[in-house]
């Protein structure tokens, strides 16, 4: 290859922002990928790339990061956030296999997907796009989406290359906005926000992308030690490492680190990024540098090879128009797997009782997430960026809560009446008014709310997290008539509700549950399943308390807030039933670190209980987390059934990692914790002893 079709490799060109023409030449020069391209137009380019120079197949990217939901044929399912709820890595590798068909039936290859940050401050406007707070459920659903999507066979027609992202600290960015400065430790990167990409890797990742942000005043495109020496050498990531977009541009105009073009494209080849996403100024800059000899080529090569070896690994060299069958997008198959998914992932929060609903009830379905399918889509689908023409209609199938709601009823003898009442963030002249009226009609009112793209989303971080005014102010109104309130919420992330958790009989979510969720919300009200799901992430009461991540180091001096209590409103793991759920018999073996309890279905309905485990190392050389999940597993009970379950641990799965950036298991006591939730009132606990470690594994 000549030194410009090298250059060319390392670059990424956004097909939708630069148009046909300016493509064409790209693909000419021998350019290594485009991203956001579809179909006809990325065959198009594909013919010219293989006939061109270097002959080198490119490569197509997209954002599919909850089904390829930015072609409006595919199914949408719910987000990361959401799927998170259903605490099954093996349904969420169903998922990402189903996306993966349908984005390679588009002739794509490579999805931006999963996204592994952690959402531990809510206030981020892509919470929703996480697996939510924990590191260690992130890095198990990671792993599985990783799976799913580039399947045994990498160079099958349905396999697609899964990008982890956003490599690292970005969810933790200074007041929660985008992009800004993290300020935390490599010994903290290490323990914490590095597991889910270290299984990641481990699941055979073969892309990964820096983050926009910066870890104590370096941007993580120009980290040498997070991408050469932690991604690369340490875990032994042997993918193509891809900038965020125009994040080689940023290291001049917005982090400014870098004066010029070429010294923001040394910077970045220099660190160990391989792939630059929108980054047209790189292939002239690094080309100049490589001939003045300010630039090692070797350091071209190892790229190249990197983005190569992909390229071959999932057989484009083989068949660059690779490309699944067509009757996979938005297939009934699919459709099916969505509904099972966006049952899973429903969260009962709240009952005094009223649910299941029972009797000939008249149903009053208000609120502005009731009746618009947009609102359980969240971000990066057909209505939201990168595509011009995004503000569309919605397509079918899909069902919103109020259809569910209307179908359901007939069967249960109901009625149902429905008033939007406001806006997601507006007033409707007479809205609260007309809701109102109708309410004292009604038995029961089913009240939809929650946020849309325009208050979260990449870009739309908020400062005041609750519901906004006029949804509260409709539902101050509809309390005022002393009638029975089931809460929907229809969110993309956690909203600080109080009020509506103290004044409604029953709160329930699945957060952006896509093309079903509304229907899987319906059935739950209704009792035609019983919902399974458990939180990912904390709710607060209030914004003032972020971060509430419920693995928090102790405090100790004043742990809670003069006005605020330090807990949260539903803790990490937080999930009811329609039945009930005992634990017993904790038993703990120091020798085979074998971990036995029982299970107990103590109500009158079958249902699912997703056991969650933690434990809490009691003393270690710096603090260690008040509890951390390690091992969860959903169980299936029949009324009064119980089962006893066994979990087999090592000694790395007690590890944290120490001040020296090792991560080591240190002997000494333990305390294990087993439940239904994080919350210590759900635990039931049990001590033991980890020894030195045996010779030979000391020796190894
Ligand atoms: C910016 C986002 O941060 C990233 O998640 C996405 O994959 C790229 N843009 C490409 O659209």
């Amino acid at each position: 290859m000549t030194l410009e079709q090298k250059a060319a490799q390392l670059v990424q060109i956004p097909y939708a922002q630069i148009g046909r023409e300016k493509s064409e030449e790209w693909a000419r020069r021998g350019v290594g990928s485009f991203l956001h391209v579809f179909g006809e137009d990325a065959k198009h380019l594909q013919k010219i790339a293989i006939e061109s120079g270097a002959k080198i197949p490119l490569l197509f990217g997209i954002d599919a990061v909850h089904g390829h939901c930015l072609n409006r044929k595919a199914t949408i399912f719910p987000t990361q956030l959401s799927m998170a709820c259903a605490f099954d890595p093996e349904l969420i590798k169903r998922v990402a296999q189903a996306a993966a068909k349908e984005i390679s039936a588009d002739g794509l290859h490579q999805t931006f997907s999963p996204v592994l940050c952690l959402g531990r401050d809510i206030r981020w406007g892509r919470v929703d796009e996480t697996f939510g707070e924990d590191p260690y459920l992130a890095g198990i659903l990671g792993a599985a989406m990783v799976e799913g999507y580039q399947g045994e066979d990498n160079a099958a027609d349905t396999s697609v290359i899964a990008c982890a992202k956003h490599y690292i600290g970005y969810g933790e960015a200074t007041g929660a906005r985008d992009s800004y400065d993290t300020s935390i430790t490599y010994r903290k990167i290490k323990d914490t926000f590095l597991p889910p990409f270290e299984k990641a890797v481990k699941a055979g990742c073969a892309s990964v992308m820096t983050a926009y942000g910066s870890i104590d005043g370096t941007p993580c495109t120009a980290d040498k030690k997070l991408l050469k020496e932690i991604l690369k050498e340490q875990l032994g990531f042997d993918g193509f490492v891809v900038t965020d977009w125009q994040n080689v541009s940023h290291l001049i105009g917005e982090q400014c680190v870098a004066e010029n073009a070429k010294e923001a494209s040394r910077l970045a080849l220099e660190s160990g990024n391989d792939m630059m996403m929108n980054a047209p100024e790189f292939y002239v800059a690094i080309i100049d540098l490589v001939r003045s000899g300010e630039a090692d080529e070797k350091l071209l090569d190892e790229a190249v090879e990197r983005i190569l070896t992909v390229k071959m690994r999932f057989g484009l060299f083989d068949n660059p128009f690779r490309q699944a069958d067509e009757k996979y997008l938005g297939c009934e198959e699919h459709l099916e797997l969505n509904k099972e998914i966006a049952r899973e992932s429903t969260v009962l929060l709240k009952n005094d009782g009223i649910l299941p609903l029972t009797g000939k009830n008249k149903i009053l379905v208000v609120g502005p997430s009731a009746d618009d399918i947009r609102c359980n889509y969240g971000d990066w689908t057909y209505f939201s960026h990168p595509l011009p023409d995004y503000d569309t209609q919605p397509v079918r199938p899909y069902v919103t809560l109020l259809e569910g709601v209307q179908e359901l009823a007939k069967k249960h003898d109901c009625s149902v009446q429905y008033v939007k009442g406001c806006e997601i963030n507006g007033e409707i002249a007479g809205g609260i008014k007309q809701a109102v009226k109708a309410a004292k009609k009604a038995d029961v009112i089913v009240f939809a709310c929650g946020d849309n793209i325009l208050l979260a989303a990449e870009g739309c971080d908020r400062a005041d997290v609750r519901l906004p005014k006029p949804q509260r102010e409709l539902f101050t109104a509809l309390c005022n008539t002393g009638k029975s309130i089931v809460t929907a919420l229809i969110c993309t992330k956690p909203l600080c509700i109080p009020e509506i958790d103290e004044h409604s009989a029953a709160v329930l979510t699945n957060f952006n549950s896509g093309m079903f969720g509304g229907r899987a919300l319906a059935e739950a009200i209704f009792g035609e399943i019983n919902p399974s799901g458990k939180l990912p992430i904390s709710f607060p009461y209030h914004v003032g308390q972020q971060p509430c991540y419920y693995n928090q180091l102790p405090g100790w001096h004043c742990r809670s807030y003069v006005d605020m209590p330090e807990t949260s409103l539903y803790s990490f793991g937080h999930g009811l039933s329609y039945t009930s759920f005992a634990y017993s018999d904790i038993l703990f073996d120091e020798k085979t670190l074998t971990l036995k309890v029982s299970v107990k279905n103590t109500g009158k309905r079958e249902g699912a209980e997703t056991v969650q485990v933690y434990f809490r190392d009691l003393a270690s050389s710096v603090m260690t987390p008040v509890k951390r999940l390690i091992a969860f597993r959903k169980v299936q009970l029949k009324a009064g059934d119980s089962q006893e379950l066994t979990f087999t641990f090592t000694r790395d799965d007690f590890s944290f990692v120490n001040a020296n950036e090792e991560r080591v298991t240190e002997p000494g006591e333990f305390e294990l914790m087993v439940g239904g939730s994080s919350a210590d009132s759900d635990l039931i606990k049990k001590k033991f002893t980890i020894g030195m470690a045996p010779k030979s594994w000391t020796d190894q």
